[in-house]
This record gives C-alpha cells, structure tokens and sequence, in this order.
C-alpha cells in the first residue's frame, strides 16, 4: 500500500509468545516487515517499525512455571536473552519495541475496554467450549482433528496436534456478532484490506457463516496473569484481547493523540496465515466498535516448513535464526527467505538450496559483480570512474534494465509482492554480468584505441552498481552500505538518502569519483552446511 499523503508509512509485525525463543519462522515475519519499512524509508516517506512480545496468558504461566520462575521474570528473560538479540540477528531496524506487561500497554487496554464496556459492546454471560492453550483460543467442532499416538482417541487442535481443554466459564463477552454485516461491508468497499486475495477468501467465507460474541476474560480462580478487567477485578482480559491493542498502545493510544493520528491507521499488518482470523476479523470489529478505522491492510504470509510442516519449536522442528546467520551472515538470510519464497505461499526451507543461492545468486551473482568492476576501474582507470564516450545500444539496453528493474520493484512492493521486487532488481544484477561477458573488457584494455569504448563500459557497470546500492539497500543493509561507501567515497551523500524510486534515472554517479577498497561481500563458505 501506498502510504497516504503527510502519513507516515506504519507497519507492524505481530507480537510474538515469549514462552520459547524465536526461530526461523518468527524471523521471516520479521524480516518481511523490516523489509517493507526500510523501502518506504528508502523511498524518502516516514517509515515506522513496530514490533514486540506477547507476555500474558495461561501458554506463558504455564512455561514459566514449568520451568521454575515467575511470569514476568520469565519475559524479561526471554525478552533481553532472546528476542531483543534477534533483532540485532536479523538487522531488523524497528522504531519500537512493545512488551504487553508495560504500564503504557495495560493501562491503556483498560481504557479501551473501559470505553467499550462503557458504550454496551461488552456484557456478562457463560460459555463452555473447547481451549487450545497452545493458540490461546476457543475451538470449534470444525477445528478439530483425531489425535495420534498418545492422543489417540481424543480430539486434538489440528495445529498443535495436542487435545483441547473442555472449559466452562462465567465471564464478559464481546458483542462480536453485531459486526457480522458491517465487516461484510468493509471487505467489500476495501478489496485490498486483506491480502492475498486467498487469504482474503477464506475469512470472507468464514464471516459470512455468521459470527458469534467472544469472551474476552477469564476468571482469576483458573489463573491471574493477565490485565484485570478495569470493572471487575476477579477477571482477567483474554490475551488476544490484550494482545491485538498492542498495535495501538504503542503508538499513543488513549495518552498521545498526536502521535496516535499520526500513525494510525496502520498501512500494513505483517502476520502469517494461522493467525489471520484474528486480525481481519476480531481486530476490525474491536476497532470498528471503539469508533476508530481498521489498518489499511492485513498480509497473511505463508509459513515456513520443515518436513512438509510448519516449522514449531514445540514440534522440534524450529531451526535458530543465528544457525543460519553464524555462517552466511544477516543479508543472506534477509535476502534468502525473502526471495525464494513468493510472499503469501508457503515455503520449504532447506540447508541445500540456501548454500546453493548463496553461491549462485550471491557470491557469483552480486558479490563477483561488484568486486570485478571496482577491481576493473582500479586497474585500468586508476581508481577513477571514468566519463562515458558515448553509449551503443548495448549500454542503452542496461540504462532501460536498470529503469525498468527499479519501477517495477517499486511497484511490486506496494502489492507487498516482496519476492518480485526483489527477482526485478535482480535482473540488473543478471543483466550487468552478461554485458561484461559479451563487453570483454579485459580484452578492450589490451588496445589504447579502445579506451573510450573501456570507459563506457566501466562507467556503465559502476553506475548499474549505484543503482542495486540503493534498490537493495531495504534488503541488504550491510552489504549495500559497504558497496555504497566503496563506489561513491561518499561524494553522492549517503546511501540512507538515496531516494529509491529516483534511482534508477541513469547518470547520476558523477564520472571522476574516486573508488575505494571493498571487502568481500559474500565470502565463500567453506564448511559444509548439510546437515547442520
Ligand atoms: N502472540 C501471537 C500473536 C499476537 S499479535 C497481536 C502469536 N505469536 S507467535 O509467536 O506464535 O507467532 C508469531 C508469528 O510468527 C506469527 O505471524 C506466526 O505466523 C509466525 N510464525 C510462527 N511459525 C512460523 C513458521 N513456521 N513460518 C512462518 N511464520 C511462522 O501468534
């Protein structure tokens, strides 16, 4: 989504359940977000990164417990060992980071459910059904499957594969099915609020079956971590209730309202598909009922799978983002998962195919690139790049490349079709190496005669350089900052303000720039990674 006029460009991951530490599927909902916040900001617009942990709730209690401690000390634990380093892991530049257990969280769900309680949105009732823990949430008939193995005979969560708790409760209710028809009305005059259109599908289909009221407390005789019911202090506030506010608390509101309209509504909210439902359908009518706009949009991704199956620590299939960055460093991953899974679908991660695009894609592809024409301009040009004597239609054809490759990125990102953009820029890199192979310009350097015919050349490959610098800059922080400072010695300003939809407009690396030394940008690995 385009953001609008004067708004800042605000994106949010969703909050992740501190009862383990991240692994790789947590890591791709991060990266995807920090991908699209880093292009708007690139793009020159304001650019917010909001991410964070999900601390209350029985899941939480009961692995803290389980493991000896309290809640609370359990988070700050796992917040400051674990998910704060997986933002340094990954490069992931957010704007800020939201615990559920802060004062400006709790108080202000308060707030929130004080309002709706206040305006008749909220009322007491009983309810008895079936809770899965794992997904902190009431189960339908339809949700579940037979259990295997030790579970068999029971009817089991068809995600966690784990039987179900029979509860029966006495508690509040949130007049969720009064939004039934206004939600209908709102999927159809936004056909862009939940993407993609798959995903999008399904949750109309599942609204228009009809939807029921959501209890959202919980008695404190069952368990008391969570945020008290500002009006009744036996009850806590169901986590997804608690939880989903995250999305505003942390940008001001019920205490900063200035901030607050600055930001909200949210342009995009990254979350993967299994937890969709909550987010274009319980969020939307929360919102709706509290008189405030839903976001823009809701992106449900693919998940990352292992063995034919999401990937989950509790499965013991999670792989740690840092056994992946530890040898192919943070741009490979970022760039990896983002490119070779087309955003929205699932996706299989293998040890294999990761080390061969590596190889392929980054260290012959781009990394080779950049070296040889730094290495190039060095040798023959004295480190100096050259002007241009005039360009043949060979040269023409990469300025049109390198044109297209960004506006079509550009305009890939706005679908959030993060894997496009980046396929598009990679023509460029694609087309760059096949114009040295056919331009030969080791051969040209071996003729005087040929020597502005070499400058053409070498101008052209640094100035496609400065182009992937900067359209790849939201992708590969490190590397295109390093590529930057080699290519331009700072003469162009700094890579950060490099408007990326202007980039691709041929020229502008000024000819007499002076280049500098540039470090290995994808090292060959030399261990074998299989089986790792
Ligand atoms: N705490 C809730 C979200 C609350 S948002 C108001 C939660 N947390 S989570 O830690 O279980 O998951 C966080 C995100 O990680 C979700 O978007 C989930 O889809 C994503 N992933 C977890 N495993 C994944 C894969 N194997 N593959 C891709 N994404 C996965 O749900």
């Amino acid at each position: 989504m385009p953001s609008q006029a004067g708004k800042s460009f605000y994106v949010t991951t969703p909050i992740f359940y501190v009862n383990d530490a991240p692994h790789i599927g947590h890591a791709y909902t991060e990266v995807a977000a920090d991908v699209l916040a880093r292009w708007h900001r690139q793009r020159g617009e304001g650019s917010f990164l909001l991410t964070g942990t999900d601390e209350h709730g029985e899941k939480i209690l009961r692995t803290a417990v389980g493991n000896g401690s309290t809640p609370k000390a359990w988070a700050d634990q796992l917040v400051h060992d674990a998910w704060l380093p997986l933002l340094e892991t990954i490069d992931i530049d957010n704007q800020d980071f939201i615990r559920t257990t802060e004062p400006r969280h709790e108080k202000n769900v308060q707030k929130f459910l004080q309002h709706l309680y206040d305006t008749g949105f909220i009322y007491r009732g009983s309810y008895e059904g079936n809770y899965c823990v794992g997904c902190e949430e009431y189960k339908t008939e339809a949700d579940l499957i037979e259990g295997e193995g030790e579970y068999a005979g029971q009817d089991v969560c068809a995600i966690h594969t784990r039987p179900v708790e029979r509860l029966q409760e006495t508690n509040y209710f949130f007049k969720l099915s009064d939004f039934t028809q206004p939600l209908l009305d709102f999927y159809e005059q936004n056909p862009k609020f939940i993407q993609p259109e798959s995903a999008r599908n399904e949750v109309v289909a599942f609204v228009r079956r009809g939807l029921e009221d959501l209890s959202i407390s919980r008695s404190k005789e069952k368990f008391d971590w969570g945020i008290d019911i500002p009006w009744d202090d036996s009850h806590i506030t169901y986590v997804w209730f608690d939880a989903l506010l995250n999305y505003i608390t942390a940008i001001g509101y019920g205490e900063d309202e200035a901030k607050f309209e600055s930001l909200w509504p949210a342009s995009v909210q990254v979350v993967g598909k299994d937890i969709l439902r909550f987010h274009a359908v319980i969020w939307p009518a929360m919102l709706m009922a509290a008189g405030l706009k839903p976001a823009d949009q809701v992106f449900g991704h693919g998940w990352l799978l292992v063995g034919g199956e999401k990937m989950s620590k509790s499965k013991l299939t999670g792989i740690a983002p840092s056994q992946i960055t530890d040898t192919f460093g943070s741009d490979a991953f970022r760039y990896y998962f983002m490119k070779a899974i087309a955003f929205g679908s699932d996706g299989s991660f293998s040890w294999e195919d990761l080390s061969a695009r590596y190889q392929s894609e980054l260290a012959n592809g781009l990394g080779n690139l950049a070296s040889r024409v730094l290495a190039m301009i060095k040798r023959y040009f004295d480190g100096v790049v050259p002007a241009p004597a005039g360009y043949n239609e060979v040269d023409l054809a990469i300025q049109a490349v390198a044109e297209k490759a960004v506006a079509t990125a550009d305009a890939a990102i706005d679908e959030i079709a993060i894997h496009e953009a980046i396929g598009s820029v990679w023509t460029l890199v694609d087309e760059l190496n096949n114009y040295i192979t056919v331009s030969e310009p080791w051969v040209l350097a071996k003729d005087e005669a040929n020597r502005d015919r070499l400058a053409s050349v070498l101008y052209t490959t640094a100035e496609g350089l400065r182009v992937l610098s900067i359209a790849l800059a939201p992708v590969m922080p490190k590397a295109t900052a390093k590529l930057w400072a080699a290519l331009t010695e700072g003469k162009i300003g700094d890579l950060a303000d490099q408007p990326l939809a202007d980039s691709g407009r041929w020229g502008q690396l000024p000819a007499g720039t002076k280049v500098g030394d540039l470090d290995i940008l994808f090292p060959r690995i030399e261990t074998d990674v299989e089986g790792k």
